[in-house]
């Protein structure tokens, strides 16, 4: 089991709050990321839970049991991080098996322990190597194979990916949303990046400053983000937002629109402007348009049409899909 509870938990570093107060329902089985962005606390909100800092204030439950004061050791959540530590003098074998022997199992067991793990991650062919002799997207495995064999209640992960190239990302991406397919343990997951975010998550958390901005699966946060923060935040190429009169005829402060909602047009519509930057990515196209008396707008358009910079066009928001928000910059229902 692995249902994790956050109660009022509070952080402060000397002066610094970081993390003011925060309150979290992680239920046993989930994926839950955390994103936001640098300097947000979302490491210092996972080592918390981790055992490796002390909380400043509130409590922290796993499986309903108070853990706030036990050492990271009795909590039975093992973390991986980015750097992924691994001892370069042992085998993939010896990495993996070192959590086993400094816990003194028996040989038979450690061994099927590690053949179990190096199944699950592809490492079965490599556990005789070096850290040295692999890849990095091999030993990010083998880090996650070291945390797997503690059979821990939940996994801690601090953007493990960040180190990796953009290629081998996407595939490590898919590898450990398998494996929690197939472990079905808890697991949280920090990153910046919202497109892992988006990807991997049943759970999204967004933090800001420490404070938590909207928890919600990553369509709900697509689909109606609660304020300015996670409208801005969630979704790539970012929303759109006008102020002023175009806002004002919606009933609004500030609307939002996101670039895949907005039609084009070269003859008529309800925004005109020129062409700056075109973006061509084969699938799609992104156009950055100098608006007329509101300023840049994305669009995501087509990759067939022939767009260029220069060119002067017309945009027009999908009715349905503005999103608007009031002077204090949360959405209006
Ligand atoms: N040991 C510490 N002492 C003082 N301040 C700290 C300490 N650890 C973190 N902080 C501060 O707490 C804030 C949150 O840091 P944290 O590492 O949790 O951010 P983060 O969201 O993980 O950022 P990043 O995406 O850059 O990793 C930052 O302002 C940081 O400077
Ligand atoms: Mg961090």
């Amino acid at each position: 089991m692995g249902s994790i509870t956050l109660k009022q938990v509070s952080k402060t570093f000397g002066e610094a709050k970081v993390i003011p107060s925060i309150d979290l329902e992680i239920n046993d089985g989930e994926f839950v990321v955390f994103v936001g962005p640098s300097g947000c606390g979302k490491s210092t909100l996972l080592r918390l839970i981790a055992g490796l800092e002390d909380v400043s204030g509130g409590q922290i439950l796993i499986d309903g049991k108070d853990v706030t004061r036990n050492a990271p050791a009795e909590r039975g959540l093992a973390m991986v991080f980015q750097s992924y530590a691994l001892y370069p003098h042992m085998s993939v074998r010896n990495n993996i098996a070192f959590p086993l022997k400094m816990a003194k199992l028996d040989k038979a067991a450690i061994d099927k322990k590690v053949e179990d793990a190096a199944r699950v991650l592809n490492l079965t062919d490599y556990l005789e190597r070096r850290p040295s002799q692999l890849s990095g997207g091999q030993r990010q495995r083998v880090a996650i194979g070291r945390a797997i064999v503690r059979e821990p209640s939940a996994f801690l992960f601090d953007e493990p990916l960040s180190n990796l190239d953009a290629a081998l990302r996407g595939t490590m991406r898919l590898e450990i949303s398998e494996l929690h397919n197939t472990l079905k343990t808890t697991m949280i997951y920090v990153t910046h990046d919202q497109v892992e975010a988006m990807t991997m998550a049943d759970k999204i958390v967004v933090l800001n400053r420490g404070n938590i901005e909207q928890v919600g699966s990553p369509l709900d946060l697509y689909r109606s983000p609660r304020n300015l923060f996670v409208a801005g935040f969630i979704g790539s190429p970012r929303m759109n937002f006008v102020k002023g009169e175009n806002a004002r005829s919606h009933g609004a402060h500030t609307i939002g629109v996101r670039p895949e909602h907005i039609d084009l047009s070269t003859s008529a519509g309800a925004w005109r402007g020129t062409v700056g930057v075109a973006e061509h990515l084969g699938s799609d196209t992104f156009l950055h348009v100098n608006a007329d008396g509101i300023g840049t707008l994305t669009a995501r358009v087509g990759g067939d049409l022939p767009v260029r910079h220069g060119d002067q066009v017309y945009l027009t928001p999908q009715e349905g899909r503005i999103h608007r928000f009031d002077d204090k910059g949360l959405a209006i229902k």
